[in-house]
Order: structure tokens, then C-alpha cells, then sequence
């Protein structure tokens, strides 16, 4: 109940599927302070009151990730309303039709997006929370990638890219920050039944084959996840830095 005790913690793309198993997970652990963050408002408004109303410390604060400005005022914003930062969990990721599609389909445009979604956003978000770590004595970042960071596939070419990225950023500031107590660890998640995949695991065939491919039998629910991130967020993990979690359900095993 109480793996988290004291610590105030971020997480992005906190509104819907893995992001708010995390901040449920993160509330239900005793945090201090669960700052939920997103660009789907009313989402993250309505997981607010639900964590409100089972007694835990919650705020939701809109957040681009993209947006550096809006990342020092959400950061500012959590530690003149809850005193410190301990935790930060960069959970905010796309795919569609631009993370999809093949080399010699995609665009720039469409590349620089995901690219700016799934990996620029980290290391803005890691630049401004870390000098509020360093006062607070040390930290963790969790950075959440993807099998398809570690793997390649025959399509998404700017998620791979993206979420490639991501891995090595964690592996990178790891070594940069762990004087510092300052831990950055990467989740890599195969595959999750969540509002992202919910249309392409609709499609014929696709469940079917992602289900083959993984050789647990089902695939995953964010609350797997949700788990892995717990982990490291919380100090059972202290001396756990630079390390990639695979929640997959032995996909990546095979
Ligand atoms: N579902 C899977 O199978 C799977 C597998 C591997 C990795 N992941 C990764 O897990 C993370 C969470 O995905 P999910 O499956 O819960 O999907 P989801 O679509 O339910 O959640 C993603 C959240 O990110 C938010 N978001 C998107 N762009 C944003 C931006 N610019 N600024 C702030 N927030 C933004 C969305 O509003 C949404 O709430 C993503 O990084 C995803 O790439 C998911």
C-alpha cells in the first residue's frame, strides 16, 4: 500500500490507457502527490476525481509534451502546489498512420511529429526535472519505449525510430545523473490492448497474429505495465539505473 510513500511524481499521456493504470497504480501505492498530465482535458479531469474520491493526493495539469513552456510550468506548477519532484514517468507516445508507415511511404512532416512525440518530449521533460531531483536529494525517471524500441517490424519506421531513441536517451542520462541519485530506467511494453491499439487490434487478423506472436497467451492490459513503472518509480528499485524492462509477454524471448 505504501510503495511509494511520500513521492510526487508525473506522468504523461496519464489520461488514458497505460498512463492512467500508472497513476492509478502510483495513487493506490500511497504517493504523495499523482500529477496527472495530457492534452485530453476532460479525460484527465474526470481520472482526477476518481483518484480524488478514493482519498489520494491528485491534480491534472494540461501538458503538450512537445511544448518545452509547458513542461516548465507544469514541473513549476507541481512543486509550488506539492514542495518537491520525485518521479517522472514519460508515458506520452503515438502511432497512427505516421508512426506506421513504411520508409518509402512516410513523410517528413509525419516523421518529425512522432519523432517529437515519442522522443524529443523525454529529454525536455528530463532537462527541467532534473534540477528539482538534485534538490530533492535523487530521483526516477521512467521512460516508456516499446518491444518495437528493441525489434524491428515490417511497417513504423518513425515509431521504431522514435521509441529506439527514447531507449538509448534513458541508458545516456542514466550514466549522466546516478551521482546524483537521479535513476533513468526504460519500460519496453509488447503488446497492449489500450485506445491506441484498439482499432488496429480490431482490424481481421491482427489480434489473431499478435496473439501467435506472444507466447504467454493473451495480450497485455496496461495494469502490467503500470506494474513494471511501479517498480521503478518506487525505492524497491534504488539501485536499478540504466536498465530495460520487457513486460511482453516473452514476444521479445522467442
Ligand atoms: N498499447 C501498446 O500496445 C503499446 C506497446 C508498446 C508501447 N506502448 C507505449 O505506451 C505508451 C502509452 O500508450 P497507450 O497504449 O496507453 O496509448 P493511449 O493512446 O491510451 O495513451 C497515450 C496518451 O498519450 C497522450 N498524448 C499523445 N500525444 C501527446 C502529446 N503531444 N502531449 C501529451 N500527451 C500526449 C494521449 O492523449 C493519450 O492519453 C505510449 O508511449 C506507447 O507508445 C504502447
Amino acid at each position: 500500500m505504501n510503495r511509494l510513500k511520500g513521492k510526487v511524481a508525473i506522468v504523461t499521456g496519464g489520461a488514458s490507457g497505460i498512463g492512467a493504470a500508472t497513476c492509478q497504480a502510483f495513487a493506490a501505492e500511497g504517493a504523495r502527490a499523482v500529477v496527472i498530465t495530457d492534452i485530453q482535458d476532460e479525460m484527465g479531469r474526470k481520472l482526477e476525481a476518481t483518484l480524488k474520491r478514493g482519498g489520494a493526493e491528485a491534480s491534472y495539469m494540461h501538458l503538450d509534451v512537445t511544448k518545452e513552456p509547458e513542461w516548465i510550468a507544469v514541473i513549476a506548477g507541481t512543486v509550488s502546489k506539492f514542495g518537491r519532484l520525485d518521479v517522472v514517468v514519460h508515458n506520452a507516445g503515438m502511432s497512427g498512420p505516421h508512426g506506421r508507415a513504411r520508409v518509402d511511404e512516410a513523410t517528413e512532416e509525419g516523421w518529425r511529429l512522432v519523432m517529437d512525440v515519442n522522443a524529443t518530449s523525454a529529454f525536455l521533460g528530463t532537462k527541467h526535472a532534473i534540477p528539482e531531483m538534485k534538490k530533492a536529494g535523487g530521483g526516477s525517471i521512467v521512460c516508456v519505449s516499446s518491444i518495437y524500441g528493441l525489434v524491428g517490424s515490417r511497417a513504423g519506421t518513425a515509431y521504431h525510430a522514435s521509441k529506439g531513441a527514447i531507449r538509448l536517451f534513458a541508458r545516456s542520462a542514466a550514466m549522466q545523473y546516478a551521482a546524483d541519485r537521479i535513476r533513468v530506467n526504460s519500460v519496453h511494453p509488447g503488446f497492449v490492448d489500450s485506445p491506441m491499439t484498439a482499432e488496429l487490434h480490431a482490424r481481421p487478423g491482427v489480434r489473431e497474429e499478435r496473439l501467435t506472436l506472444t507466447p504467454l497467451p493473451r495480450l497485455g492490459l496496461p495494469q502490467d505495465i503500470a506494474n513494471g513503472i511501479l517498480y521503478l518509480a518506487s525505492d524497491e528499485a534504488s539501485w536499478v539505473t540504466g536498465a530495460e524492462l520487457v513486460i511482453d509477454g516473452g514476444m521479445t524471448a522467442r
